[in-house]
């Protein structure tokens, strides 16, 4: 077999065999083929596509690269959420711990910002002291004893997917279906859950910018789950404004706080109990509604909020700042953005707000960039609002105030005001079972 044969085959639109992918995969993972022919093949599959069968074995491939957890230690039904990645997506650092909560295991691995969007282990890290690395032991009876600990994708798990993400973040070939799909699926199956919910995020800020585009992943990804045994459920949730007000990461975690006192941003809010009710659901713990009934309960005693502070302290972080978040460092310097004109937000691109809170330092732009955990954007008015000239719409917070005036600018190119109201958009588009 030739790697030259694969491409030309892709390149002209033929169907690759299990065989074929193997040998591209394993291929590249050994560092026998070389980054431009993965990267020429890439380019292909991006024009190309892959039918159900090939995108099911590119999956396969990438789960079977490296170990396969074993958490048959963990007590108890595990249950995951993944989601495709977004703008102010904390609804990892809500749902875990309501699940968990209520008695449903979460062993959870996470990962780190990608582009514009921002991750759940750069988030926890935001957390004094807080370790996302931690040995398969000590993670397992944090669960068992907790019911919840989110740690970072360890080295061994699916590198292929390693490999290939670094090199698709630079060839322009991230937005492209079965590339997505054998990237999520390829590490939710090597990790060792029962039931996965996949929250699917279409819009602006997210990878698949369409409904029709983001219903077809879900359909491919719940298709791939099933038949590697899963039981799977996705939900297709906005991401054409950010979610809640924050974006950045101390600002974020405490967003997620003040949801699990019952205290959110409306959206963000409905989001999570949406997700986790379907998280309880799909783990048999009831109905929908009595789901949704528990999975509110957890949240007005407190009980969901304590579930967070326990699994901050088991991965060795301050926990005082669950109670207190004004104990989060804050940035130096704040600065305020004004609507330009008067009238109605009408849209907002969430990847533009994603990418200029990267700009005021709550990202990377480089691998081996710092995060600034206190650096982000506070929305005082979103899609929807009505706005007067001059009348402050976002706060932005860095601790350089060089960054501010780029930031800035990004931000209002990517705020649409007009004289009349948008119309109506769902949160929640679908639900894929
Ligand atoms: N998240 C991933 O892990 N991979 C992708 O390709 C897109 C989002």
């Amino acid at each position: 077999m030739r790697m030259y044969d694969i491409i030309k085959k892709k390149r002209d639109g033929g169907a690759l065999s299990e065989q074929e992918i193997h040998f591209f995969v394993d291929g590249y993972v050994r560092g026998e083929i070389p980054d431009y022919q993965a990267s020429a093949l890439l380019m292909a599959i991006y024009y190309q596509g892959m039918d159900l069968d090939e995108t099911r074995a590119l999956t396969f491939a990438v789960r079977d690269s490296g170990v396969k957890l074993d958490f048959s230690g963990v007590d108890g039904l595990r249950v995951d959420k993944h989601s495709t990645g977004g703008v102010g997506d904390k609804t990892s650092l809500v749902v875990a711990p309501i699940v968990a909560s209520l008695g449903v295991k979460v062993a959870k691995m996470s990962g780190r910002g990608l582009g514009h969007t921002g991750g759940t282990i750069d988030k926890l890290e935001a957390i004094p002291g807080f370790q996302t690395d931690l040995s398969e032991e000590e993670f397992i009876s944090i669960v068992n004893e907790i019911g919840v600990a989110i740690v970072g994708q360890s080295k061994e798990l699916a590198p292929a997917d390693k490999k290939l993400y670094a090199l698709r973040d630079v060839t322009a070939t991230v937005d492209c279906t079965p590339l997505i799909v054998s990237s999520i699926m390829g590490k939710k199956l090597a990790a060792d859950d029962d039931c996965i919910v996949l929250d699917v995020k279409t819009g602006s800020g997210a990878f698949a910018k369409t409904v029709e585009e983001s219903v077809n992943l879900a359909k491919i990804m719940v298709d791939i789950g099933k038949s590697a045994g899963k039981k799977m459920l996705a939900l297709i949730t906005d991401m054409d404004r950010p979610l809640g007000a924050n974006i950045g990461n101390s600002l974020e975690v405490i967003e997620a706080i003040d949801t699990l006192k019952g205290n959110g941003p409306k959206d963000f809010a409905e989001v999570c109990v949406v997700l986790a009710t379907n998280m309880l659901y799909l783990a048999g713990k009831g109905s929908m509604e009595e789901c949704e009934a528990m999975v509110k309960q957890v949240i007005s005693d407190g009980t969901a909020l304590n579930t967070l502070a326990k699994m901050v302290k088991a991965q060795h972080g301050d926990d005082s700042v669950i109670y207190n978040p004004e104990l989060f460092e804050r940035a130096k310097f704040s600065c305020e953005v004004r609507a330009e004109k008067s009238g109605y937000i009408t849209k907002v691109d969430a990847e533009g707000y994603g990418t200029a809170s990267l700009m005021l330092g709550a990202g990377r732009n480089t691998k081996e960039d710092k995060i600034d955990y206190s650096a982000g954007i506070i929305l005082l008015k979103k899609t929807g609002d009505k706005v007067e000239k001059g009348e402050v719409i976002a706060k932005m917070y860095a601790n350089d105030e060089a960054r501010f005036s780029g930031a800035v600018a990004r931000f209002n190119l990517s705020t649409e005001i007009n004289d009349n109201p948008p119309a109506e958009r769902p949160l929640i588009f679908e639900r894929v079972e």
